[in-house]
C-alpha cells in the first residue's frame, strides 16, 4: 500500500536522482542494477564533512592529504566509481575484494552483491580504515568485512573472491592478486601502462588475465610494498617534465638543451571534435612507439609559449637528444588537427615517425576494437606470451596487442 509519505522525495533524493541521470548520460551506468545501487546507498552518510549537494556532484572528494597537499584519499568521483562497477559486472551471491577502501563504494557493491554475497574492503591507512568501519554500519552495511592491511597482499582470510576492485593507482599485478581470485573471476584495476592511467577489466582464463574493457581513470597512487613512482625528468626548472615509466629513456641534460632549441612543427591531417576522447590514441602511441614519455608542464610554462602539454599530459616520444610532443590547432568551431612539435637534434624526423603513427592509428584503429592487453605470471618463458608489444613489469608480464 502507497501512504503519502512515501510520496514525498527528499531534497536527498531528488540529488540522487539526478546523479543517476547524469551517470546514465555519460554512459558510466550502463545497467539498472548498478543505477539501482546508486539509488539504494546514502552516499553523503559517507562524506559527512563535505556539502550534501557537493557528495552528489560528480567530482571526488578529498578526505586525507599529505604533508605536501597531495590527495592520499578521496571518495572517488561517482562516475569513475559507477563505470568500474560496470567493468566488475558484479552478480549477485558473489564474494568481492575492493582495494582502498572509504566506504561508499563497499556499499554500492555490497548492494550489487545482495545478501547472499560477501564484501571485504581494505585500506593501508588506519583513517581510512576507521571511517569505513563507522560509516559502513551507519549506513546500514554491518555485514561488509573491513580490513587494516596492505593491498598488495590482499586479505586471504576472506579469499577466494569472484571480483577483486582495485581504488588506488597500481603499476603491476601483485602474485596475491592472482592466488586469491577464484577461476574465471575477475580484476578491475586502474592501472599505469607507460605512464597512462586506464582501468582495466581483466578476467582470469587459464594461466593469465585478459583485458575486457579499457577506461582512462586517474587514481590517487598505491602506498605500501607495491608502491613504484615514474622517473620525473625535468626540462626546463621544474615546470616542464617528461614522465617516464616502464623501462623508457630520457636524458635530462640533452633534452633540456633540446627544448632551448627552435621548435620543428608538423601536421597530420587527422582531426578530432571538441569535446571527442582520444584516449586510444595515447595508448596506440604508448604501445607502438618506443621511447613513448608523457610531457607535463605547469600551467605558467604553457602561459609562456614554452611547450603546449595538456592539464593531465600530452603524448611524448624521445630519441636520443631529441623529443617529439602531440598538440591539437583549432581549424574551427568543433575541430581541431593534430599536429606534433619537435625539439632538438633529429626533432624533424622523429616528429615525422610520430605524425606517422598519428596517420597509422586514423586508417586501422580509429573507432576500432581496444587493444587487447594480456597479463602472464613473471616467469613465463617468452614463447608461451600472446603475441604483441612486451612490458615487463616486477611481477607481471604484460602483453599489449592492436587488432589491424
Ligand atoms: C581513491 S581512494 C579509495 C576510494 C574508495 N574506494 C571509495 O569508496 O570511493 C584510494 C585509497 O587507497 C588507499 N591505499 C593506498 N595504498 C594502498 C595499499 N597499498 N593498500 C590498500 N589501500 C591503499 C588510500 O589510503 C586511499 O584511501
Amino acid at each position: 500500500m502507497t501512504t503519502d509519505s512515501d510520496k514525498i522525495v527528499t531534497p536527498v533524493q531528488s540529488l540522487c536522482a539526478a546523479l543517476v541521470d547524469q551517470l546514465r548520460g555519460l554512459n558510466a551506468i550502463r545497467t539498472g542494477r548498478v543505477a539501482d545501487a546508486f539509488r539504494a546507498v546514502p552516499r553523503h552518510l559517507f562524506a559527512p564533512e563535505a556539502p550534501v549537494a557537493e557528495v552528489y556532484s560528480n567530482q571526488p572528494i578529498v578526505t586525507k592529504r599529505d604533508e605536501r597537499g597531495l590527495a592520499i584519499s578521496t571518495v572517488s568521483a561517482p562516475r569513475i566509481q559507477a563505470f568500474m562497477l560496470e567493468q566488475a559486472d558484479i552478480q549477485p551471491g558473489m564474494r568481492v575484494l575492493e582495494i582502498g577502501s572509504g566506504g561508499v563504494n563497499a556499499a554500492y557493491i555490497a548492494e550489487l552483491v545482495g545478501e547472499g554475497g560477501e564484501v571485504t574492503t581494505m585500506d593501508i591507512d588506519p583513517f581510512v580504515v576507521d571511517r569505513a568501519m563507522r560509516f559502513l554500519p551507519e549506513a546500514g552495511y554491518e555485514h561488509v568485512n573491513v580490513v587494516l592491511a596492505d593491498g598488495e597482499f590482499g586479505v586471504p582470510e576472506h579469499a577466494p573472491y569472484d571480483r577483486i576492485v582495485v581504488t588506488v593507482g597500481a603499476w603491476d599485478i601483485p602474485p596475491a592478486w592472482w592466488e586469491q581470485l577464484s577461476p574465471g573471476g575477475r580484476i578491475v584495476v586502474p592501472i599505469r601502462v607507460r605512464s597512462l592511467n586506464r582501468s582495466v577489466a581483466f578476467q582470469l582464463e587459464g594461466e593469465h588475465l585478459v583485458s575486457r574493457s579499457i577506461e582512462r581513470a586517474g587514481f590517487v597512487a598505491m602506498q605500501g610494498a607495491g608502491a613504484f613512482g615514474e622517473e620525473v625528468v625535468y626540462l626546463h626548472g621544474d615546470t616542464v617534465a617528461l614522465r617516464v615509466d616502464d623501462g623508457q629513456q630520457a636524458d635530462g641534460v640533452l633534452l633540456a638543451a633540446a627544448l632551448k632549441q627552435p621548435r620543428v612543427e608538423l601536421w597530420s591531417g587527422v582531426t578530432v571534435g571538441d569535446q571527442e576522447p582520444f584516449d586510444d590514441l595515447d595508448m596506440f602511441l604508448a604501445t607502438s612507439m618506443p621511447g613513448f614519455c608523457l610531457l607535463t608542464a605547469h600551467e605558467s610554462a604553457v602561459a609562456a609559449g614554452i611547450v603546449q602539454a595538456r592539464p593531465w599530459g600530452s603524448s611524448a616520444v624521445v630519441d636520443g637528444g631529441a623529443f617529439a610532443y602531440v598538440v591539437l590547432r583549432q581549424l574551427g568551431p568543433d575541430s581541431h588537427e593534430f599536429g606534433v612539435y619537435g625539439h632538438g637534434s633529429g626533432a624533424e624526423a622523429l616528429a615525422a615517425r610520430v605524425v606517422e603513427q598519428i596517420n597509422t592509428w586514423q586508417s586501422s584503429h580509429r573507432g576500432g576494437p581496444a587493444p587487447v592487453i594480456l597479463a602472464h605470471p613473471m616467469g613465463t618463458p617468452a614463447d608461451q606470451l600472446a603475441g604483441g608489444l612486451v612490458i615487463d613489469k616486477k611481477h607481471t608480464r604484460f602483453t599489449v596487442s592492436w587488432s589491424r
